[in-house]
């Protein structure tokens, strides 16, 4: 028996009733993809400062100070990007949308491994690392994640000087105007992607699985909250903290990638 029996029959129980139950994701989804969270203990956040980094302005103007010690940093964290896998939590994920019980997943995430898992219904708010979008014509153009990050990184490397015009030629190029790309994800200061899609899901769905995140950055911290309001069940799993305690069914202190496969499990005991 594990400590957190109760709480899985508790999401077993309501995830078998549902119809349309929607996941709510962060970065703890990610962690045992190997893939560091922001706000952990040796998160993104401790070693790089959101300031100098999070903004468009901000990265600009601390590429032209101390790009060369910011490359090495960018290097492993291209490298962990380009080595991470679903996890069991993304695959229990699939598994539960091939059930026809899970028919969203909402994601702060933009390492894409939850299309890779199976989900094909996916908002991701934060963009997504895999598709670029043109400086000059605003063309978006999706890439495989594995061959964009490994010519990323082989670019890099050739680099001899690190002014941000360099930079930037790691990216592809767009194929239409010949200017260059970025990646297509949501920086501090701007604009959300998808929102009304998020927001619609939260408010129309039965369940809401609000996986490993500290529920700090708005307005995807908002959407538990949207879909209780409209009648949901709330279940949360996150390993250390409960950002929604006031909204929250039920709360299951274990990870992502442990708690998932569990009650998948519990739930096909109980259909059998
Ligand atoms: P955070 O790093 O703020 O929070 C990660 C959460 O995941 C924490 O609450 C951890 O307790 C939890 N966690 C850690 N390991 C876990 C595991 N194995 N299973 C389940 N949960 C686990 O990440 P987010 O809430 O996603 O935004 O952060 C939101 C946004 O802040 C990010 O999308 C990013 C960042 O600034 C932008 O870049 C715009
Ligand atoms: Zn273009």
């Amino acid at each position: 028996m594990g400590e957190w029996d109760k709480e899985i029959a508790e999401a077993a129980s309501i995830l078998s009733r549902a119809k349309n139950a929607t996941a709510s994701c962060g970065a703890g989804v990610s962690a045992e993809s190997g893939i560091a969270t922001f706000r952990d203990p040796g998160g993104i956040w401790d070693i790089l400062n959101p300031s100098e980094v999070g903004t468009v302005d901000g990265l600009i103007r601390t590429l032209e100070r101390k790009a060369k010690q910011l490359v090495p940093i960018f290097m492993d964290m291209l490298t962990t990007f380009e080595q991470a896998e679903p996890n069991p939590g993304h695959h229990a994920l699939a598994d539960l949308e091939k059930m026809g019980i899970l028919k969203t997943v909402i994601t702060q995430n933009t390492d894409n491994l939850h299309r890779e898992a199976g989900n094909t219904e996916v908002i991701e708010v934060h963009g997504n690392l895999c598709r670029m979008v043109c400086l000059s014509c605003g063309r978006q153009r999706w890439f495989e994640r594995k061959p964009l990050i490994s010519e990323a990184k082989a670019k890099l490397k050739a680099l001899k000087k690190f002014k941000l015009q360099d930079l930037m030629t790691i990216a592809p190029q767009c194929t239409l105007c010949g200017s260059m790309m970025r990646p297509d994800v949501v920086m501090f200061g701007e604009a959300v992607q998808d929102l009304p899609r998020a927001y619609q899901a939260s408010q129309t769905c039965d369940v809401m699985l609000v996986l490993g995140t500290s529920g700090v950055v708005y307005p995807a911290a908002y959407l538990p909250i949207e879909a209780k309001k409209a009648g949901a069940s709330v279940i949360v799993i996150n390993p250390t903290e409960n950002a929604f305690e006031n909204v929250t069914d039920v709360y299951i202190p274990m990870k992502s990638g442990e708690a998932l496969p569990l009650i998948l499990e519990r739930m096909r005991e109980m259909a059998s």
